[in-house]
């Protein structure tokens, strides 16, 4: 089987390959069960001075990245690319992106193309240049670049590729999975600076236990997130 893949189309590509080289994902990398890789979208410019941006038309704060050495960029991938892709471009103003789209792409997709904009984003004809392109958001807030949110995207589709976590039954036991947050976790010693682990957890009953874990991520839930119990 070839590993799955992720490509990441940005400026700054020590910031991919830090998160690559690190923990779970480069453990996945060195079993070949994904491949990461980042592309400098400035490889590709063909501008004399090594420029990608350009100011915005009509005037206004901020750069804009230029067409041309990102579609180039991006037509480089694509003899390599599988038809089962995925090619999201990072945006505040894209469609959200939760736990459903985190499992529905990582069962489905083979390649991910993510696109990291900077300054203003993208100049908007890009949509038009790649229609494959959707343009996806990781919350109604804005950070400087789409470096964290495709890193983000990625780890979230990968806890779902077989063998990327260790122990399958911890990522269906996470928040999210059957539609509640997780039940909160205790560890060694039994007692804290006086902070006791609830009793249930120590008698080895476990039908108990699992009572009591499901009651307390319904309780967290109600309280977090009551919007979920909703739906
Ligand atoms: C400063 S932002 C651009 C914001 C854009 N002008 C707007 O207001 O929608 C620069 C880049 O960061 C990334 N980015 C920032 N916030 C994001 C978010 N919440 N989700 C996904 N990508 C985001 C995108 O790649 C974006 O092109």
């Amino acid at each position: 089987m070839p590993p799955r893949s992720f490509y990441f189309l940005t400026l700054f590509p020590e910031v991919i390959k830090a998160y690559a080289q690190s923990s779970m994902m480069k453990k996945a990398v060195d079993k070949g069960i994904l491949h990461i890789e980042a592309i400098n979208i400035r490889d590709f410019t063909t501008d004399k001075h090594n420029k990608v941006d350009a100011p915005p038309y009509g005037g206004g704060a901020g750069m804009v990245l230029a067409c041309q050495p990102v579609v180039d960029a991006y037509r480089s991938l694509l003899p390599r690319l599988s038809q089962h892709r995925r090619v999201i471009l990072t945006s505040p103003a894209g469609k959200p992106f939760q736990h459903a789209q985190a499992k529905a792409w990582s069962e489905t997709a083979q390649d991910v193309v993510f696109f990291c904009g900077h300054y203003e984003g993208f100049d908007e004809r890009i949509f038009t240049l790649i229609p494959e392109i959707e343009d996806v958001s990781i919350g109604d807030f804005v950070l400087t670049g789409g470096e964290l949110p495709a890193l983000s995207m990625m780890d979230a589709m990968a806890r779902f590729i077989p063998d990327v976590v260790k122990e399958a039954d911890s990522v269906m036991n996470d928040s999210f999975y059957y539609g509640l947050l997780d039940h909160p976790h205790y560890t060694r010693p039994a007692e804290f600076e006086g902070h006791k682990v609830p009793d249930v957890l120590l008698n080895g009953d476990h039908a108990k236990i699992a009572s009591w874990r499901c009651e307390q991520a319904l309780i967290k839930t109600r309280r977090t997130r009551p919007d979920m119990l909703d739906e």
